[in-house]
């Protein structure tokens, strides 16, 4: 019986030893993974081609003609110290530490200014966003859904430098008539001084290759923020692609 006893114990020791082992192989793969910078043309539909970006670079761009490595998921995310709508889960509410504290200023200055504000969707893995675009692709069929959702690998929200924010003004939803509103205005305005632009602006689909988008909210910086706004450009613009 005591014979019996250590071997299965001797069993389970062992077996466990195994499984730590393994685990310990897979937070290594996933570190060597995260280590990997390079970001793919998409197969559809590459322009120029051009430089290949950093997917950890603040300006890197992610659209229809350039993708997010599958696996991508920054290194740095944290959650913002702002208001999120009570439905959202922490990992939507994760942004790179960068954007995450640029924004808590931003939020402060609204606080200031008699702004309020909510975040709804932040990060994104590629495999929510695989959810989100063929939900919308059921829904709306798959030419619509491409002027609203991105593909799996080409939305900003993988970067973990996008977050789409509302208001009570528009019952807390994703409209276009947020850009009317008075939050929606002080957003496009003041935003920049803090790093971020309305990255779909009215008008720019031809370029951006998304429909309008006033609560789409992308960190890029000061200075390129500042710039994008004062010429009123879009990123494709700002990066010359
Ligand atoms: N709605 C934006 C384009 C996205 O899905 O990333
Ligand atoms: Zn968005």
């Amino acid at each position: 019986m005591k014979i019996k006893s250590v071997v299965i114990l001797l069993f389970v020791v062992n077996f466990i030893g195994l499984n730590m082992i393994a685990v310990d192989i897979l937070a290594q793969e996933r570190r060597e993974r995260v280590k990997i910078r390079i970001i793919y043309p998409a197969q559809e539909e590459v322009r120029d081609g051009g430089v290949l970006d950093d997917p950890m670079d603040i300006l890197v761009l992610v659209n229809k003609d350039w993708s997010l490595p599958e696996y991508f998921e920054a290194d740095d995310l944290v959650v913002p110290n702002i208001p999120y709508l009570s439905r959202v889960a922490r990992e939507n509410r994760l942004l790179r530490e960068e954007a995450a504290l640029a924004l808590e200023k931003l939020f402060a200055q609204a606080k200031e200014d008699g702004i309020k504000l909510y975040g709804v969707s932040a990060y994104r893995s590629y495999a929510r966003q695989k959810f989100l675009f063929d939900y919308y692709t059921k829904k709306l069929g798959e030419e619509e859904a491409k002027r609203l959702s991105a593909k799996p690998g080409h939305s900003e929200h993988q970067s973990g430098l996008a977050i789409d924010l509302t208001s009570s003004s528009v019952g807390y939803g994703l409209t276009e008539n947020f850009g009317e509103t008075k939050e929606g205005k002080w957003l496009a305005q003041v935003g920049p001084e803090f790093g971020f632009i309305i990255r779909y602006p009215q008008g720019r689909e031809d370029t951006t290759g998304y429909s309008y988008e006033p609560w789409h909210i992308r960190y890029v910086g000061e200075e390129a923020a500042l710039e994008i706004h004062k010429r009123g450009i879009v990123l494709e613009e700002y990066l010359g692609k």
